[in-house]
């Protein structure tokens, strides 16, 4: 482990000590050395890649294999963020031993140090078999996309005595359970900064106001690569889709007009050798044979 990896100890301590915990998904090894190249503290390989890189309506869909595939790609970027991966539908819920091996894999098999799951108090169970296998869990509760079909829709959660009541008495099981950190999404402020000063690990908020320990979003969203849904709780820190469309655009314009690829993109018929490492003017250089240096 690099020294100053972002671990489950670090993040626990941030509660206490700040500052807030920035958190992103991301999918790939590109997305995730961007990512951390800017400081980001948690990296989370989120089954929301389901909607934003397959094309689903909802995150149902994805496997333990495909969130496997993803994280591999993440840890290969060998980021100083924690990385957490999701737990997708159906891989924790059906049994506590189940739940075990499918947290595992994607330790062994996708290079997670952590993973989520999503819902309450009737996961404790599942929550101690793992974290009792050295598994560091994070919790999620409010608006679980897992459960979208029995919420009626992607919706507040948390409105109302009784929902605000059984979202505390969910939020102080886990605690009980052993998360380090409990994802809280699209809930009112009032009601989160409640749970964040009544549980003793950190809330990561996702629609849940400023108050809690820290925040998490998904990267298209941030990065403003998400065209067609914004959800009130988003701001795009950029606008990456509208730059994708004009940088896509001039380059189909350029093809045509034949004025790329230009005298620079071209190689020569002599060969000068493959040029080493040292003599490269930068890492975009490419070796005669067309390869990247
Ligand atoms: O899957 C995901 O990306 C998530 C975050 C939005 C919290 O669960």
């Amino acid at each position: 482990m690099t020294r100053d990896k972002v671990t489950v100890i670090d993040l626990l301590a941030r509660k206490a000590q700040g500052p807030r915990i920035g958190a992103v998904t991301a999918y790939d090894a590109t997305f995730a050395r961007l990512l951390d190249a800017a400081g980001v503290d948690v990296l989370l390989v989120g089954d929301s890649l389901g909607m934003a890189i397959q094309g689903h309506k909802t995150t149902l869909p994805v496997t333990v294999d495909e969130i496997c595939y993803h994280a591999r790609a993440v840890a290969r970027a060998m980021p100083r963020a924690h990385i957490c991966g999701d737990l997708p539908f159906l891989s924790y819920q059906i049994s506590v031993e189940g739940a075990v091996a499918a947290a595992g894999r994607l330790l062994k098999e996708g290079g997670c140090e952590s993973v989520k799951l999503e819902g309450g108090a009737v996961w404790r169970e599942h929550i101690r078999a793992m974290v009792a296998s050295g598994i560091p869990v994070m919790g999620h509760l409010g608006l679980t996309p897992q459960s979208v079909h029995a919420l009626g829709g992607f919706r507040v959660q948390g409105r109302g005595e009784q929902a605000e009541s059984k979202l505390l008495e969910d939020a102080s099981a886990l605690s009980e359970a052993g998360v380090f950190a409990l994802v809280l999404e699209s809930i009112p402020c009032d009601l989160a900064k409640r749970v964040t000063g009544a549980v003793p690990v950190p809330t990561i908020g996702i629609g849940a106001g400023p108050h809690c320990d820290g925040q998490v979003l998904v990267c298209y969203d941030l990065l403003g690569l998400e065209t067609e849904l914004k959800p009130r709780f988003v701001r795009r820190f950029a606008e990456l889709g509208q730059a994708t469309v004009a940088a896509a655009r001039a380059y189909v314009q350029d093809v045509r007009a034949g004025v790329f690829p230009a005298e620079e993109h071209c190689f020569s018929a002599a060969s000068p050798g493959r040029r080493t490492l040292a003599t490269l003017p930068d890492a975009a250089e490419v070796s005669d044979e067309g390869k990247r240096g």
